[in-house]
């Protein structure tokens, strides 16, 4: 948990972030994640869902770190991935099919292959976005020799409380099959039976949800499709009709400075009481990505020049939208404070920005003092960070340094300046 101590300096897990950097031998920027936090907070979310069964599908897309994932598999987690990469850095992680969601719009042959090929009988479902993509499983079932289980995505056509750039349950949204195009997906479901098993409903309306209304409005839409979906291309089951699976998504909140009076159990408590009311006996999956990990991972950066321009002073970081592209993506703002003890007058308010070429690598202004830090930390980016830093401006990957709940310190280091220029100057 990102704190600090009684000297003021920033600390994780109770350690003293500098000291830690100095620990993995590692200078800015870098990415320090408290894995004993996330562990934590896997089980914090898993205790809510009480006796109702149940799957905590990890998003991987939010941190894609092998410790990151083995923590949370080792917390009882499964995990939604979107990609054939992704599904195969899961599944070195530890995780068996039977933990395992494959979602996305687009799926290459190799990740609807992969899916359908692991352990006996497939991972747990595909999550078909399309009527159309439903036709693309079924040849590949059928050419593999096996039935690849599938669910669903509904888009339940709700607009989620959040930034529009992720909310995705809505009816212009790209993602899921429109309440309209049911019938269609069901038709071509019937058609693909011998290569198809329809196995569970599922949707996700959005991310970073700061209040629940939304999340269970979709969970309830999702529901009553489940209740209505024709027995002729119903899994037979036991009670001849019920699916195995319920996914009501990710997309729990956390607090990034603003407050989030909310927490995932939240979610999770409304959400089981809806199940074992609408769907008694299916197992209830959640996909968690930014929850889980969000604030349990911060960024130290330097700074690398301060200046004065028009009537602004400018504080340049050596890390940037490069390394965390939030903030430039969609205007996110990360909470950017002082490595070591706070200044003890917080004027003036400093721009700080990344050194990349862009005028959109801008964090937003803070007061940080007079003279500024010389290191800071921009604090809840262990999701969605490491994951979309570029190579722009032959920038190199920020470090990673993982601290496990033993107090083990380790690194990565992966993607750095020197393997970049290698790999362009050999093209
Ligand atoms: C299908 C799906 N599931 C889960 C997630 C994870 O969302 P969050 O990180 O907000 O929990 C996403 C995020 O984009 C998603 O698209």
């Amino acid at each position: 948990m990102f704190s600090r101590d009684s000297e003021g300096r920033a600390t994780v897990a109770g350690r003293p972030l500098g000291a830690i950097l100095d620990a993995a031998g590692v200078t800015t920027p870098a990415y320090v994640y408290d894995l004993g936090a996330m562990e934590a907070e896997a089980c914090e979310l898993m205790g809510a869902f009480g006796e109702q069964p149940h799957l905590v599908a990890y998003a991987v897309k939010a941190n894609t770190a092998g410790a990151v994932i083995r923590t949370l598999a080792a917390a009882g987690c499964g995990a939604e991935v979107g990609s054939a990469a992704e599904l195969a850095v899961a599944v070195r992680a530890g995780l068996t099919p039977d933990r395992l969601l494959l979602s996305g719009m687009g799926k290459t042959v190799a990740a609807i292959d992969a899916a359908i090929s692991s352990g006996d009988r497939g991972i747990r479902a595909i999550q078909v976005d399309s009527v159309d993509e439903l036709s693309r499983i079924a040849d590949r079932a059928r050419s593999l020799g096996r039935r690849a289980r599938v669910a669903l995505r509904v888009n339940p056509g709700v607009m989620a409380d959040t930034h529009e750039a992720i909310a995705t349950g809505h009816d212009d949204a790209k993602f899921g099959i429109a309440m309209r195009d049911l019938d269609a997906a069901y038709s071509a479901l019937g058609r693909g039976v011998a290569d198809l098993e329809l196995v569970g409903l599922g949707g996700h309306v959005g991310s970073q949800l700061t209040r629940t209304d939304e999340y269970l409005e979709g969970a309830r839409a999702i529901l009553a499709i489940a209740a209505a979906v024709p027995s002729a291309v119903r899994r037979p089951s036991a009670d001849g009709a019920r699916l195995e699976l319920v996914d009501f998504g990710g997309g729990f909140g956390i607090d990034y400075g603003d407050g989030c009076p909310v927490r995932p159990a939240d979610f999770a408590r409304a959400a089981t009481l809806l199940v074992q009311e609408g769907m008694p006996g299916a197992t209830l999956v959640v996909e968690p990505g930014r929850s889980l990990v969000g604030a349990h991972g911060s960024l130290v950066a330097s700074v690398v020049a301060t200046k004065r321009s028009g009537s602004r002073r400018w504080l340049v970081l050596d890390a940037g939208m490069t390394d965390l592209l939030r903030p430039a993506l969609y205007g996110a703002r990360h909470r950017i404070e002082s490595l070591d003890a706070a200044p003890t007058s917080t004027d003036p308010t400093w721009r700080v920005v990344g050194p990349v070429c862009e005028s959109t690598d801008d964090f937003g202004e803070f007061s940080l003092g007079d003279p500024p830090p010389s290191r800071v930390v921009i604090r809840d980016a262990g999701a969605y960070g490491y994951t979309m830093a570029s190579h722009y401006n032959g920038r190199g990957f920020p470090a990673e340094v993982f601290v496990h709940a033993d107090g083990r310190i380790a690194t990565s280091n992966a993607h750095d300046a020197a393997s970049w220029i290698e790999g362009r100057s050999a093209s």
